[in-house]
């Protein structure tokens, strides 16, 4: 048999967020986040489900650390609660919320396991939402402030740090489409939040080359590589529009100091003035960063329609393969979207920050989860992952989505992503899927058999 192997120093890991497996909502002094809030009112969540318990991570970190030792991660992707930090998002720094973390990468680094931390992948302190959230230029600043804590507490423990996970669905899933905290659906909002969220990713960025920590700084953004329907010039023009809201409205401004014009211009003509910029913004925000992360999951398939505000409609192509997030299994995007960030982006380090599916699993007769459809989701997705580094893509390292079954946002517990099984009705007890031997076993061999 055949072997894909991975380049000698290729990393393996595995990511989750903490509103998402933590819990203690409110223990040890943490402060109320925008999720703890959203969850709370009634008819946002499908079931009325809360992070208040989620994986209970907070009180079985160690238990964790171990199965991941189990499967032999180098690196376990983790985020920061802003609000253990900063109760009130500013000010008053809380110890017991930086003794935790303190407990977690001790653990984590006994175990040969290399952390990298996100700064915000959500969880917004409740204190700052009141004072306008992320449309508030304030907040950057704090952030750059909790940011810089952050780096003074753990910049000689952590190698890798993400200042933010996915501005793209914080900007617009939260305050366009309403579906996660805060829960707006106002367009101008949507795109001075954007903006902001970019603009304390800068700061923190040069916060932290002047904390001179020996480490790597950059951010994860939530791309999908773009199709169109058909090869029509309309369609090609959806494409486009797509692209750059899905995309390159984050992209070009990290790598380029630049907005895409085409969709700027159509914001114009709806708004007179979309967002407040100020001169010097956009040299902040593409500041050089060390890595990019990317968190993929599925492509875009697009048609042109002049009914809709941006011109395309996103279609879904029949006769394929959909994840129990109605998401199609398309590896070949993960290729071609890798070559393309390094043709037009980056030369810089990439990493699959996320990649994963969800899908129904079952506690089987013999106590295992087999759980067959996300073993060949992920493998199909390792090989074009190789596909793209044999094309020259600087592909350092693959975190899989998620270590564990968590709270999916919108979708509370319905859905699972984990490779390890939570059994939330039975003491969260956890059982490691197939899945997760499949890693195992990549992992030992850093590679898979054809
Ligand atoms: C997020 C995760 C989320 C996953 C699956 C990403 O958008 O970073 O928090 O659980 O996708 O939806």
């Amino acid at each position: 048999m055949t072997m894909i192997k991975f380049p000698e120093k290729f990393e393996w890991g595995a990511a989750t967020a903490s509103y998402q497996i933590e819990g203690a909502y409110n223990e040890d002094g943490k402060g109320e986040s925008i999720w703890d809030r959203f969850t709370h009112q009634k008819g946002n969540i499908s079931n009325n489900d809360t992070g208040d318990l989620a994986c209970d991570h907070y009180h079985r970190f160690k238990e964790d650390v171990e199965l991941m030792k189990e499967i032999g991660l180098d690196t376990y992707r983790f985020s920061i609660a802003w609000p253990r930090i900063l109760p009130a998002g500013k000010g008053k720094i809380n110890q017991r919320g930086i003794d935790f973390y303190k407990s977690l990468v001790d653990e984590l680094l006994q175990a040969g396991i290399k952390p990298a931390a996100t700064l915000y992948h959500w969880d917004l302190p409740q204190k700052l939402q009141d004072k306008g959230g992320w449309e508030n230029r304030d907040t950057a600043k704090y952030f750059n402030e909790y940011a810089r804590i952050m780096y003074k507490e753990f910049g000689d423990l952590i190698p890798r740090w993400i200042t933010h996970n996915e501005p793209m669905v914080v900007s617009m899933v939260g305050n366009l489409w309403g579906e996660h905290a805060p829960g707006f659906t106002d367009p101008q909002k949507a795109l001075q939040v954007a903006h902001n969220l970019l603009l304390s990713h800068g700061m923190a960025v040069k916060s932290f080359r002047e904390s001179g920590i020996d480490g790597q700084v950059g951010i994860t953004l939530n791309l999908n590589h773009v199709y169109p329907k058909t090869n029509s010039t309309e369609d090609q023009l959806a494409k486009d529009y797509c692209d750059a809201f899905n995309n390159r409205w984050f992209l070009d401004p990290v790598f380029k100091a630049k907005y895409p014009e085409k969709l700027m211009s159509l914001y114009q003509n709806e708004y007179d003035n979309p967002f407040e910029m100020e001169k010097g913004d956009l040299e902040i925000i593409s500041r050089d960063i060390d890595f990019l992360g990317i968190n993929y999951y599925s492509r875009a398939v697009v048609e042109y329609d002049e009914s809709e505000k941006l011109n395309f409609k996103t279609v879904k192509p029949d006769g394929v393969e959909y994840t129990e997030m109605d998401w199609e299994v398309y590896p070949e995007g993960l290729t071609d979207l890798l070559l393309r960030l390094n043709k037009e982006y980056t030369k810089a380090p990439i990493f699959i920050t996320e990649n994963g599916a969800a899908y129904d699993d079952q506690i089987a007769e013999d106590g295992q989860v087999h759980d067959k459809k996300r073993v060949e989701y992920l493998e199909e997705h390792f090989k074009a992952a190789k596909q793209a580094i044999e094309a020259g893509v600087n592909l350092a390292g693959y975190y899989i989505w998620s270590l564990m079954d968590n709270f999916e946002w919108a979708y509370g517990y319905d859905k699972r992503f984990g490779i390890i099984f939570i059994d939330y009705e039975n003491e969260q007890t956890r059982i490691l899927k197939d899945s997760a031997k499949l890693l195992q076993d990549v992992i030992a061999k850093n590679g898979l058999d054809k």
